[in-house]
Order: C-alpha cells, then structure tokens, then sequence
C-alpha cells in the first residue's frame, strides 16, 4: 500500500511526498452514545483505513487529492479565511484541521502543502471515515512542520476539528480510538478523563468479528446525532433543576437513584434515553470484565441486549440493521449489535469462527430477500492506531 500511494503522489504532483503514513478506522464493541454523557466506551482500530501521502509546498494553496472519487485536486488558500471556503467533501476534514491549528495557534503556516489519500474503509458507514481522516491529516501536519503535538492533543484538536468546523457535536471516542488503536486490543476508555484507559486484550482462538455494512449512508451533520445530544442535555438539566446538583454528564448521576431519577422524568421519550445511557454505561464496564476474563459468550449476550436498548430506547437503530443482528441471532452468533452513531452503517458479528461462512452466507441471501440489495461484508483485524509507513 506504501508503494500505491506514493505512485499516486508522483502522478498527481509530480514529486516524492515527504511522508506517509496509515489512519484506521473503528469499530466500538460497547458503549454508545456514552462519549458525550461522560460514560466509559470500547472501542477498537481495525485493519480498514485510510493511507495518505504529503509534502510542504512552495505555494500559498493547500491541494487535496483523493483517488476514491473523482474530483481532481481541491484548492483552499492559506491566506482566506478556512471556514468561508467549505464545499462540503471529504476535504473539508483536512481544511478543519488546519483551521484548528491556527485558531489555536499550533501553527501559522506560511506556506502550503500537497497531500494525497486514499482508503479501503467505506464512508458514512459508522466505521469512523471522518475521525481517520482528520486524525490522518493531524497527524502527518503535526510531522511535517515539526509540531511537537502529543498523541492526546492530536485526538483532542481533531475532536474539536469535528465539533467546531464540521458542526457534529461528537464525544472523543472516535478520535482517540483511531489515535490509541492497538493490534488486538480494544481500548477501555473513560470519556470525562481521557488519561484515564486501559487495554483489553481480544486475543483468542475461537471467535472472530464479523462486519456487516447495511450500505445505508448517512450524514451525521443532518442525522438526528445532534438531536440526541440536545434531548441528553435535557435531561441533564431537568434532573440537576430537580435535585439541585450541578453534574456536567448523564453519567455522574449516582447509579442507585436511577428510579428515582426516572420518576422524576415526565417524557416518555426522554425516560428511555435516560435508560440506555445509565444501563449501557453499566454494559460496558462488564463487557470490559468478561473480555479480560476470556468470557466472549457473556460479552456476546450483552452485545445483543445493547442492540435492543439502541433500537428501543435510544432508538438510533433501523429496519435494515435490526434485520442483520436478527439474522445474526437465529444462526448461532454469540453476540450482535449495531457500532457507532447508528441511523444506517454497520452491524459487529461475533461468532465462532467456524460458523463464519454459514453466517455470511445466510446474511446475503435473508437480507436480500427483505430489501432487495446487498450489504457487504468484512473481516478485519484489530490493528495499530495512526502511524507512518
Ligand atoms: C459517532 C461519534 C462518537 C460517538 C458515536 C456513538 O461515531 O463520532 O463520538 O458518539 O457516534 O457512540
């Protein structure tokens, strides 16, 4: 992969980049929506990616180029303003984190840079494409103008990147994961003290995850994630009002008072997303507990439990993703649960590695059926975070 993406900068720029390097995507095994409810997660980078390629250059421009879509390169001007010159593509991943840098002033940039990427790991598909793609650029910029940022900073500036310039009120899970992944660990991470996260080893014989990518896209900026930030701040509010505390997430509320705390909740809507936070909180934490204590099929119950709390009561799942884990159930998986924001993107299989191929088979042939095309499918390996090649 190193050798393709340097040909590809050769062709594009006519010149050998400076460096390269590999950002991978994520898959979370546990704990969602908790990373902005001060809840703990369990993520993981895997083996699908995004590879990029840079060079300082003597211009005033930065030019992007990505050979998965056929755009040619995207000029932004390092002496306009960054934000007045969005166009809403992959892009302006990078262009936000350049804005933060100087908004920050890590750097000042006098001159431009070249750069060039492309991936295997599909966007929009709940895999974290837009969190690699920042973490790649931070990353690389961070080398290449000798910035001295730490591995914390550079998840922190590129959560912010997506926070403040692409307008996603994300937790740091993504970031952090893609920043911390290892090859055969999941990071067990506290969301409120990100010095705060341990290693879980997933080494075993048995069992494998299995990816299935509904190939339902959806936009996180238009999708209804910021919604559920607002409906949590909600409740937030109305139980600190209520209690006079002054708790800054879901999480901090103690959990033995969480019927009280239900009771105090008129919505029903609001109910239900309270119980997924506060329980899915507790899910992970055990999740943590069985996979160090080689209990994969305990872990897998959980995994199904989580998905019903997602659909029921976060209610962030769909028809399609719904379908896979149900197929999932039916045909001897340990355990299956939608990964990530949710709204469409990928559902996380694991099964014995023996019952693989019988699964993938079943889920082609069921899912087609019910909605007329395919989802995909991947086997990946639980691999190192953002590096150089
Ligand atoms: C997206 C966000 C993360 C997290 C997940 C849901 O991936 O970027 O911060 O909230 O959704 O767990």
């Amino acid at each position: 992969m190193k050798g393709k993406i340097i040909n590809i900068f050769k062709n594009v720029f006519n010149c050998e980049p400076q460096l390269v390097a590999f950002s991978p995507g994520r898959i979370n095994l546990m704990g969602e929506h908790l990373d902005y409810n001060g809840g703990s997660v369990l993520p993981c980078s895997i083996s699908l990616g995004i590879y990029g390629a840079i060079s300082l250059s003597s211009s005033n421009k930065i030019n992007l180029y990505s050979s998965n879509v056929k755009e040619g390169i995207l000029k932004y001007d390092i002496d306009r303003p960054l934000e007045l010159q969005k166009n809403k593509k992959w892009s302006d991943y990078i262009a936000g984190i350049i804005w933060i840098l100087k908004k920050e002033k890590f750097i000042s940039l006098e001159k431009g840079f070249n750069m060039v990427i492309f991936g295997d790991l599909p966007n929009s598909s709940g895999l974290s494409s837009s969190a690699a793609l920042e973490t790649l650029a931070i990353f690389l910029i961070n080398e290449l103008y000798h910035l001295k940022l730490s591995k914390i900073d550079l998840a922190i500036l590129a959560k912010k990147c997506e926070n403040d310039f692409i307008g996603v009120k994300c937790g740091i899970m993504d970031q952090f994961s893609v920043v911390f992944g290892k090859s055969n660990k999941a990071i067990y991470l506290n969301s409120q003290n990100i010095n705060d996260f341990r290693y879980v080893s997933l080494e075993n014989n048995d069992y494998s995850f299995l990816i299935v990518n509904s190939n339902l896209k959806r936009n996180l900026a238009s999708s209804k994630y910021n919604q559920r930030y607002q409906e949590c701040q909600e409740i937030l509010k109305i139980i600190n009002e209520k209690n006079g505390s002054d708790y800054l997430y879901i999480c901090n509320f103690p959990l033995e008072n969480k019927n009280y705390y239900l009771s105090q909740i008129d919505s029903e809507l609001l109910k239900n997303r309270f119980k997924h936070i506060i329980e899915e909180n507790e899910r992970t934490k055990n999740s943590a507990y069985y996979l160090e204590n080689n209990d994969f099929l305990s872990f897998g119950e959980i995994m199904y439990e989580s998905h019903e709390s997602l659909k029921k009561f976060y209610e962030v799942s769909c028809a399609e993703l719904d379908e896979i884990v149900e197929i999932a159930y039916r045909n001897d998986a340990i355990g299956a649960r939608m990964t990530g924001a949710g709204f469409g993107g990928c559902v996380i299989i694991l099964a014995k590695i023996s019952n693989i191929k019988k699964l993938k088979e079943k889920i082609k042939e069921l899912f087609f059926k019910k909605f007329n095309f395919y989802p995909s499918m991947y086997i990946v390996n639980i691999a190192d975070g953002t590096h150089l090649l």
